[in-house]
C-alpha cells in the first residue's frame, strides 16, 4: 500500500481564483502575450449596467455593437408571461409549454425557474443569408418609451427588420442577436446539459467564435456535418451545398454523446457453430502502435505451430494474451496459423456518433421536413421546417429520457416540439418541450395568412395540435399530448412612473391595488411562479378555503390567494394545509392589523410557510 503524500506547498491561489472567474464568466477568458488571461475590460462589462470602454488588444471576435449585447443580457426585463387557457391544450394536466414572444425577454423570465433544469436545447435561428429578418434589440430604450416614440402597435414586427448582407452592419447586428439570447440559454442547461444549433455557411465561423466564448472552448464538441439535401443542385454556382452544419456544445468539458448503435455494422455478427453467447465476429488484432519488448514474443498455437509476432509486436503482454486464449477471447484460425479476436454482439455499446450526419434515412432531409408538414399542414404554411428524424436522433445523442427538458427558443413550425411528443410515443418516456416564438406576421400574400395563420405562433400550436392528434390515433401511447400556452406582456404591475396628465379619478383607484386592471388572478399565479423560480408546468389547482379562491400549485408549494378582505379567521384554515409559500394582494387584507396578525399568525401556526405580497 502507498501513502497518499501530503501536499505541503499552499495552493496556487492565482491560478485558483483564475479558475474561480473562468467558471463564472467563460466569456472573459482569453489570450495575452505571457498565456492564458482574464479579459478585465469585458469582466468590467459584465459588471456594469453601462457600456464601458477598452483599448486593449486582444484575441477575440469583436464587433460594434458587442459591449451592447452584454448590457443587453445582464439588464432586468420588467415583462411577464401571462396564461393563454383558450390556446392551450390540457392547461391543468400538461406539462409541455408554448410561450409567445421574444427568445430574449422570454428567456430572461425563465432564468429562475429554469436555471440548471433543461438538459437539451436545440435551435435553428435565422441563418442570416442576406434574406432574413432580424430582430432588434434595443438596450437603451425600454419597450413603452419606444412605443410611444416611434407610435409603433405592434412592437415585435417593427423590431424584426431585414438584414441584407449589403447592410454595413450585416455581421454586427446578427451577432448582437445571437449573443445575449446564447448567453441566458448557457445558464438554463443543467451539468449534463447539451446545445445543438443548426446554422450554414454564413454565419458559422463568427457563431463558432461567440460559442467558444460562451461555452468556453473546451465544451465545444462537434461542428457536424448535416447532409440537409437529398440531391444536389446542378445549377449551382461553384458548389452545391447541400448540407449544414450542427454545432454541439456542452454546458461541462467531459460531457459525452451516447453511443450509436449501427445496424449496418451488426450484419458481420454471426453464429455459424451456436456459440451460447450468441452472434459474434471474429476480427485480426492489430499491431500495437509502439514497439514494446513484452509485446514480441512467440505462441504456440492448439497443434503447436508456431505463430511469430507482428512487426511492433502484439497489442497485448504474454500474461494478458495467455488469459484471453483461455476465456475463448482469442482463438486460432482453422490452418493454426494466426489468431482472431471474438467480439460478441451483446457486449457492444454502440459506437461514437460520426461528426458527418449524412445517412438520409437516419437524420431525414429539408425535402421530407416540408413533405412531413405539408402532410399535417396541406395549407403550405412553413418554408423552412427541419425534419422530425434530425431532432429525434440528436435527442438520442444527448441521452434525452425520463423528464428530460428539451428547449428550442427559435420554434418556427414547432419541428421539436413533434419530435418529442413522436419519441414519447415510442418508449413512453416523459420528456418535455419547451417552445419559444416570436409571434411573426405571416406575409399577407401567403396561403398561410389566408387561412387564417396570422403570425408563426399560429402555425406552431396548430401543428403540435394535429400531430398529437394523429400519433395518439395511431399509437394510442398514454402520454402528455398537452401544452400551456404562456404569452409575453408587459407587467401585471402599474406603472410607477405614471404622468401627471393620465391620472383620472379611475387611475387613482388604481393606485390602492398596484395591479393593471386587465390582469387576471391567473396571470399572478404565473407571475410569481416565474418571481420565485417555480417551474411553470407545475399543476396549478383551485380551491375555496372560507369563501376566498386560492391557487394551489403542486399541492402545497405555493397558495395564492388575490381576494380582498384577508382576516386571522381565514390565516388559520391557510395555516392547517401548512403550504410551503403563500402570496396576497398588498392590498388584499381587510386592514393593516390584520395583515400584521396574519403574518405573525401563520409564523405560529405554520413556521414552514413564506409569505409574501405583491
Ligand atoms: C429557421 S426558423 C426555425 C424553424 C424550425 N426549426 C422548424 O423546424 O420549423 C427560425 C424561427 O425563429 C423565429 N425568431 C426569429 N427571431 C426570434 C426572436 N427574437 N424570438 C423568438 N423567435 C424568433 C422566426 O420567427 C422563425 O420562425
Amino acid at each position: 500500500m502507498t501513502n497518499e503524500k501530503l501536499d505541503l506547498a499552499s495552493p496556487d491561489l492565482v491560478n485558483e481564483n483564475f479558475e474561480k472567474l473562468a467558471q463564472l464568466f467563460p466569456n472573459c477568458v482569453t489570450e495575452s502575450t505571457d498565456g492564458k488571461a482574464i479579459d478585465f475590460d469585458l469582466l468590467k462589462q459584465e459588471l456594469s449596467h453601462a457600456v464601458v470602454e477598452g483599448t486593449k488588444e486582444r484575441y477575440r471576435l469583436e464587433w460594434p455593437g458587442k459591449r451592447e449585447a452584454i448590457v443587453t443580457a445582464n439588464l432586468p426585463t420588467t415583462k411577464t408571461l401571462r396564461p393563454v387557457r383558450e390556446d392551450s391544450v390540457d392547461f391543468d394536466n400538461t406539462e409541455n409549454l408554448y410561450i409567445e414572444g421574444d427568445n430574449l425577454e422570454v428567456l430572461k423570465l425563465l432564468q429562475e425557474s429554469y436555471l440548471g433544469k433543461i438538459k437539451m436545447i436545440y435551435i435553428d435561428p435565422p441563418y442570416n443569408t442576406g434574406k432574413d429578418f432580424v430582430y432588434k434589440d434595443n438596450f437603451t430604450q425600454d419597450s413603452e418609451e419606444y412605443k410611444e416614440e416611434s407610435g409603433l402597435k405592434d412592437e415585435y414586427n417593427q423590431r424584426l427588420q431585414a438584414n441584407p448582407d449589403t447592410s454595413g452592419r450585416y455581421h454586427s447586428d446578427w451577432l448582437s442577436m445571437m449573443y445575449p439570447r446564447l448567453k441566458l440559454a448557457r445558464n438554463l442547461l443543467t451539468d449534463d446539459g447539451v446545445i445543438f444549433i443548426s446554422i450554414d455557411d454564413n454565419e458559422v465561423h463568427n457563431l463558432r467564435k461567440i460559442c467558444d466564448e460562451i461555452f468556453g472552448e473546451i465544451c465545444f464538441v462537434s461542428n457536424a456535418i448535416w447532409r440537409s439535401k437529398d440531391n444536389s443542385n446542378n445549377d449551382a454556382k461553384g458548389f452545391s451545398t447541400d448540407h449544414n452544419h450542427t454545432l454541439v456544445y456542452s454546458k461541462n468539458q467531459n460531457w459525452q454523446p451516447a453511443l450509436i448503435k449501427d445496424e449496418s455494422k451488426q450484419k458481420h455478427f454471426k453464429n455459424p457453430d451456436n456459440d451460447p453467447r450468441g452472434p459474434y465476429f471474429d476480427g485480426n488484432p492489430l499491431n500495437s502502435p509502439n514497439y514494446r519488448e513484452n509485446l514480441i514474443y512467440n505462441i504456440k498455437s492448439e497443434n503447436g505451430t508456431i505463430i511469430e509476432p507482428p512487426k511492433n509486436g502484439w497489442r497485448w503482454s504474454k500474461k494478458v494474451m495467455q488469459e484471453k486464449i483461455s476465456t475463448g477471447e482469442i482463438r486460432f484460425t482453422a490452418d493454426q496459423k494466426n489468431i482472431r479476436r471474438r467480439t460478441y454482439l451483446q457486449d457492444m455499446k454502440g459506437l461514437p456518433p460520426s461528426s458527418l450526419m449524412i445517412d438520409l434515412d437516419k437524420t431525414g432531409h429539408n425535402r421530407q421536413a416540408k413533405y412531413e408538414l405539408l402532410k399535417l399542414m396541406p395549407e403550405d404554411v412553413f418554408d423552412t421546417p427541419k425534419p422530425i428524424k434530425l431532432i429525434k436522433y440528436l435527442m438520442n445523442l444527448g441521452n434525452i429520457g425520463e423528464g428530460d427538458i428539451v428547449l428550442d427558443f427559435f420554434s418556427g413550425s414547432a419541428t421539436s416540439a413533434h419530435a418529442v411528443i413522436d419519441a414519447n410515443s415510442e418508449d413512453n418516456n416523459k420528456r418535455k418541450f419547451i417552445q419559444i416564438q416570436l409571434p411573426e406576421n405571416t406575409d399577407e400574400k401567403t396561403d398561410a395568412y389566408k387561412k387564417g395563420y396570422k403570425n408563426i405562433t399560429d402555425i406552431g400550436k396548430e401543428r403540435i395540435r394535429r400531430a398529437s392528434k394523429n400519433i395518439k390515433e395511431e399509437t394510442s401511447a398514454d402520454i402528455d399530448y398537452g401544452f400551456r400556452v404562456y404569452r409575453l406582456d408587459d407587467s401585471n404591475m402599474q406603472d410607477v412612473y405614471y404622468k401627471p396628465q393620465e391620472y383620472s379619478q379611475e387611475n387613482l383607484e388604481l393606485f390602492s391595488d398596484n395591479i393593471k386592471p386587465d390582469r387576471t388572478a391567473d396571470d399572478l399565479v404565473a407571475q410569481v411562479m416565474l418571481d420565485w423560480g417555480l417551474p411553470l408546468s407545475l399543476k396549478i389547482e383551485q380551491a375555496l378555503i372560507s369563501g376566498k379562491k386560492v391557487f394551489k400549485v403542486s399541492e402545497n408549494s405555493l397558495f395564492a390567494c388575490f381576494d380582498n378582505g384577508i382576516d386571522e379567521a381565514f390565516a388559520k384554515e391557510i395555516a392547517k394545509e401548512a403550504p410551503l409559500r403563500i402570496v396576497f394582494k398588498d392590498s388584499g387584507f381587510k386592514d393593516d392589523t390584520a395583515k400584521t396578525n396574519v403574518k405573525q399568525l401563520l409564523k405560529q401556526l405554520s413556521p414552514e410557510t413564506e409569505m409574501k405580497v405583491i
